[in-house]
């Protein structure tokens, strides 16, 4: 997982809680990386696993609401440092449908070694927009918290649903959007 990632995190978690809860997080974590990210380098997945069970340990909230909570402000980050891939979208659904065959593939190229999602999008109907998330890392939550945040960026009258693909947590998630 590339470093900014975990970099927009912790700035998150100072920002909404303190400098204090990072410093705490870090040290409870006993992580390989010892907690000092760069946003070029490239880390083990499970360190952003196990600090979003230890915030989720101190605030109360469940992982996956953690999760959720965190994606909602890495996208506005993401959509800060990259304009353009928002820029020039009408709405929530154009944005998102492009995720897998146009934003995911420029960020292939900008960070070679980016470990990406698989998105299998469909249209089923003008209202409808259906996003099924695979991915080994299992992060259907930070997904659906960077599809919340993108909806709410377009104006919102979106309404999203999450619903498993299969009985284990690996087989991913399917988003169903549909135009309120
Ligand atoms: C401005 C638009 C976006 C940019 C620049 C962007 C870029 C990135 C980058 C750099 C990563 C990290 C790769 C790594 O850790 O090695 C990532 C991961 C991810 N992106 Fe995007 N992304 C964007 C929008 C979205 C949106 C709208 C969604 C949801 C539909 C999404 C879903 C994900 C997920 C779930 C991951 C975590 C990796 C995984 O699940 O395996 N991204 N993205």
């Amino acid at each position: 997982m590339k470093g900014m990632v975990f970099t927009e995190f912790l700035e998150l978690v100072e920002r909404t809680w303190s400098p204090a809860l990072v410093d705490e997080l870090v040290e409870s974590c006993d992580l390989p990386s010892g907690g000092a990210y760069t946003s070029v380098g490239t880390y083990d997945h499970r360190e952003m696993v196990s600090l979003v069970v230890a915030l989720s340990a101190r605030t109360g909230q469940p992982p996956d609401d953690v999760l959720q909570w965190f994606g909602r402000g890495l996208f506005g980050s993401l959509a800060g440092s990259y304009p353009r891939f928002v820029d020039g979208h009408a709405d929530a659904f154009s944005m998102l449908a492009g995720i897998e065959a146009v934003i995911h593939v420029e960020v292939r190229k900008l960070y070679p070694d980016a470990e990406l999602p698989v998105f299998k999008i469909s249209r089923p109907d003008a209202q409808t927009l259906v996003l099924d998330y695979r991915s080994p890392r299992c992060l259907d939550a930070l997904a659906h918290g960077l599809i919340d945040a993108c909806v709410e960026r377009f104006g919102g009258g979106v309404h999203v649903q999450r619903v498993p693909l299969g009985p284990t947590h690996a087989d991913g998630s399917r988003f169903t959007l549909v135009l309120q």
